[in-house]
């Protein structure tokens, strides 16, 4: 058990106290806030490394890094510092009507160097979802510059995940993000998002599904109009939809479609930048030409709430011509480029650079890799799939037929829980367990995560053993 600095926890603060402090006042996001009521939350108080430790004192390895975003763990001093410094210096200011200060535009050069194809300009945010609703306007505002005005329509893919604000969550291509909230709003449509174990057709190539997909996307554009669709926007390897990856072949037929019809491409970096897939985009990984790409999460090794949108030239001299007819670029945040964010981010990318975190992604990403696909065999797991530092694996009820849990079985959510006894933070997105551990982590410490999961894997099968939930006829030497 790794040692964590004394806590410095709030005198008097018990587990019971939080627990109803927090029912009374706070709407917890992506929680069933009945169930909350009832059970009240998890509250973490400090963390250290690829470590965090709740109020009473139990430590767990944060096997998603946060919410996808710690790149460099929970205790990164030259961060902190980083901040403070800012915060003397210059603690607020804003980017409105010509204003600037030296460490945004520090920092936006750095990131257009760092950019997987060349980027003209940077427009920062506060979160992954502004980057994209942001990314949104820019389309619209593009094709309204270039005297296109039907050229509006954005695809995105089923199982996306884009955001949470009205143009973003409309993007996302997840049911409970529309359901209730009167989405998606128009201009928006899904197209399949590729997964081959799920969606693959018996005896289908990995090769032959991504001609499929392709094929069904140009349909659908013929079907929309190509002079109605202006732009597609997809995350190198599908995040909080499943962490699913693209088939052999898929990008380039994809971005043929796209070239064909005049349709931008806008890559959703927000999980898959900075190293995450072995490579320091997600789109040098899949082979993606974005004309746009948006950031966030471990821009700032999420220490901050800081996101970009970057955009390329020719896409920039459309914006400039615009403004230039309207006599403003009316859109932007009042912490658009805020100073303290902005020096957290730009001291996280230079410690991407000074410490070669690419290089150690590329050298310890095998042991998690190897390590996830020894689950492979296991009789709950259907599919392995994984790159560099982020990966899943998916559970099902019967191995042969692939056959999925009924979800309200909840039997992902019962393994989460598991590892968390167990001393270890994972994801579930409903069966499908996802990993996405602190850049920073170990071989040692990749170990105790796989072994505090096979633990919560076992838990798990037990459970659906009791209950009857899982095919036995397809498991018959571990189910007895
Ligand atoms: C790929 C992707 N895009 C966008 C977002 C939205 O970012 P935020 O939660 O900062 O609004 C997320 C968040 O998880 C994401 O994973």
């Amino acid at each position: 058990m790794p040692t964590l600095p004394i806590g410095t926890q709030t005198p008097g603060s018990d587990r019971k106290d939080s627990a109803r402090r927090d029912i009374a006042t706070a709407i917890h996001p992506y929680t069933n806030l009945k169930l909350h009521e009832a059970e009240g939350p998890l509250v973490i108080s400090e963390g250290q490394g690829v470590f965090v430790r709740d109020q009473d004192g139990k430590t767990y390895l944060e096997g998603l890094a946060g919410l996808w975003c710690v790149s460099l763990g929970f205790s990164e001093r030259r961060l902190a510092e980083a901040a403070y410094r800012q915060m003397l210096r210059l603690p607020a200011y804003h980017t409105f009507a010509h204003k600037a200060h030296e460490v945004g535009i520090e920092l936006a050069e750095k990131l257009l160097s760092m950019a997987p194809v060349p980027m003209s300009k940077v427009f920062f945010v506060n979160s992954g979802s502004e980057a994209n609703d942001t990314a949104v306007k820019l389309v619209w505002y593009y094709n309204n510059a270039l005297g296109r005005p039907r050229k509006k329509k954005i695809i995105s893919r089923a199982k996306a995940y884009h955001g949470v604000t009205v143009a973003s969550a409309s993007l996302t291509g997840l049911p409970n993000n529309h359901r209730d909230f009167d989405l998606p709003i128009a201009n928006i449509f899904h197209v399949e998002g590729p997964h081959y174990y799920r969606y693959g057709l018996a005896g289908e190539s990995e090769e032959a599904y991504a001609s499929r997909l392709a094929d069904s996307l140009e349909q659908r554009i013929l079907k929309e109009g190509p002079d109605t669709v202006a732009a597609m926007i997809a995350e190198p390897i599908i995040g909080a939809g499943g962490v699913l990856f693209p088939p052999a072949t898929y990008w380039d037929k994809i971005q043929a479609v796209l070239r064909k019809y005049d349709v931008m491409l806008i890559a959703d970096e927000v999980i898959c930048g900075f190293c995450r897939t072995g490579n320091m985009w997600g789109s040098t990984t899949c082979g993606m030409q974005p004309d746009m790409i948006t950031c966030a999460k471990a821009l700032s090794s999420g220490y901050m709430p800081i996101a970009a949108l970057m955009i390329s030239e020719p896409i920039y001299d459309a914006l400039v011509a615009q403004s230039e007819k309207i006599g403003i670029f009316s859109h932007g945040f009042t912490y658009s480029g805020h100073p303290v964010t902005s020096a957290v981010a730009l001291e996280t990318l230079k410690i991407y650079e000074e410490r070669d975190i690419l290089s150690h992604v590329r050298a310890v990403a095998p042991r998690m890799q190897a390590g996830l696909r020894r689950f492979a065999d296991h009789p709950l797991v259907g599919e392995v799939r994984g790159t560099g530092l982020i990966g899943a694996i998916e559970l099902v009820a019967d191995k042969t037929t692939k056959a999925s849990f009924d979800p309200a079985q909840g039997v992902g959510a019962f393994l989460n829980k598991r590892a968390h006894q167990h001393g270890l933070i994972l994801r579930a997105l409903g069966d499908s367990i996802a990993f996405c551990p602190p850049l920073i982590i170990s071989e040692a410490e990749i170990d105790l995560m796989l072994d505090r999961f096979a633990l919560a894997l076992e838990d798990t099968f037990k459970m659906v053993q009791e209950r009857g939930l899982v095919n036995n006829a397809s498991v018959p030497a571990l189910a007895k």
